[in-house]
């Protein structure tokens, strides 16, 4: 076969800040993926995209080509309207457990399609097989099925959608690349517009422990995403969300199931109810019901129902004992006042350290490790009262951990400024 280009030649332009054309994309990405394209040579091109940007209209045909590069999956024999939701992911994001079910027992399929945790950021399918019996693998006939049946299906994207984003994504991981809109926005969409589902929802981080910390790059890659969305014909929207302050309580795998399961008994932690809620009446609004009483179904246990259906349909035991580290360190506060600050990202990586994350795609995770919180910005503490617990299986582990919180937090006193970052939801983008 004669390669109707010289790859070379394209990373050359767009080195030299040029524009790639549509047939050059579509060429590059089908190369990449059939291994044509070396992967040094498709390193150099992400460092070339990531320095100098790409156009709306190159970041649609790079969506494109990812999308063609393997199967697109399809819920149209469903009699229920599909609504998905992504999330750029954060510390103590735990949103997917409730939603997917909270949603579902509207009568309205949530495909979502999850991944696993890498670094500071945690993975639903990583939360999820803390419960016994969980299974994240799921045949496509099994997931029409429970979709039909309960309603939700959270589970792994299969090699074939979009390959050529997971073999770009991981080359980014290990380029430096990973932090730019036009690869994070086709990545993301790629992966979304291949599932199938008629509605989206992004959630997209802004603040210290998401991938872009500056919220005008935020509001520029949820723009950028729901533009992808609405010219594939997904009606799509976004919320920005500040990512400063761990979400909830729970940071980890099964004390994250805990949380999540409190908030669909109608309990819970007011931020992590909130963002629910309001992701929830986003989906709902889009999938045609934008009057749906949200609230009321986590009150009189109709999400808890869906949630146990759901999690039974994937094998797993909603009443099993999720299970507990073998070790745990409790830190307390040195004086009494105001807890000023409390920063995402050093409690990722303590929780990461402690074993609830992993270094290395094929490491396992502790499904028990990780932090629980008993104190939030704002809230009055007092000398020797409690203000997070740390949890590992190996007590090696919590010197490091420690070390990660080093000035993460910080007692003040009263009228000092808290440190938040601003409201949970800042904005809400799409139409
Ligand atoms: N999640 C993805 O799937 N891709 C990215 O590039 C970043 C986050």
């Amino acid at each position: 076969m004669i390669e109707p280009f010289d790859v070379v030649d394209l990373i050359r332009g767009k080195r030299d800040r040029g524009t790639l054309s549509t047939e050059q994309i579509r060429w590059l990405v089908d190369a990449y993926t059939r291994g044509y394209v070396a992967d040094e040579q498709m390193a150099a091109m992400a460092m070339a995209i990531f320095l100098n940007g790409m156009e709306r209209r190159e970041i649609r045909d790079l969506t494109l080509a990812m999308i063609d590069s393997g199967e697109r999956m399809s819920f149209d024999g469903l009699t229920k309207r599909t609504t998905d939701k992504h999330s750029t992911g954060g510390v103590g994001d735990k949103i997917t457990l409730p939603l997917a079910p909270l949603v579902a027992s509207f009568g309205v399929a949530v495909p979502q399609l999850s991944g696993r945790g890498l670094g500071h950021t945690g993975g639903t399918l990583d939360k999820l097989e803390s419960i016994q019996g969980w299974r994240a693998s799921v045949s496509t006939e099994r997931m029409t099925e429970i979709l039909d049946e309960v309603g939700a299906v959270v589970c792994a994207a299969g090699s074939g959608l979009a390959p050529a984003d997971g073999k770009l994504y991981a080359l980014r991981d290990i380029t430096g690349t990973v932090e730019s809109i036009p690869l994070i926005a086709s990545s993301i969409m790629s992966k979304k517009i291949a599932e199938g589902t008629s509605a989206l929802v992004l959630d997209v981080k802004f603040g210290s422990g998401a991938f872009l910390t500056d919220i005008a790059q935020s509001r520029e890659l949820a723009e950028t995403m729901v533009a992808l969305g609405e010219d594939a014909g997904v009606a799509t929207s976004a919320l920005l969300t500040n990512m400063n302050v761990p979400l909830g309580l729970a940071i980890g795998n099964a004390n994250e199931v805990r949380e999540s399961v409190e908030v669909l008994a109608g309990g819970g932690p007011a931020d992590v109810v909130e963002l629910t809620v309001a992701l929830a009446r986003e989906m709902l609004r889009l999938a045609g019901q934008p009057d749906a009483d949200v609230e009321a179904a986590l009150r009189d246990g109709r999400a808890m129902d869906t949630w146990r259906a759901m999690i039974s349909a994937q094998g797993g035991d909603p009443d099993a004992a999720l299970p507990a580290a073998r070790e745990t360190h409790v830190v307390t506060a040195t004086t009494s006042g105001v807890l000023v600050e409390q920063q995402a990202l050093p409690f990722g990586i303590a929780a990461w350290r402690l074993g609830a994350g992993r270094a290395r795609k094929q490491d396992p995770v502790q499904h028990a490790a990780g932090i629980d919180l008993h104190a939030k910005p704002g809230d009055t503490v007092t000398e020797g009262q409690p203000l997070f617990t740390l949890s590992a299986d190996e007590p090696e582990r919590f010197s490091r951990a420690i070390e990660a919180l080093d000035g993460a937090y910080r007692i003040g006193t009263d009228g000092d400024e808290i440190v938040t970052g601003g409201p949970l939801i800042a904005d809400r983008i799409g139409s």
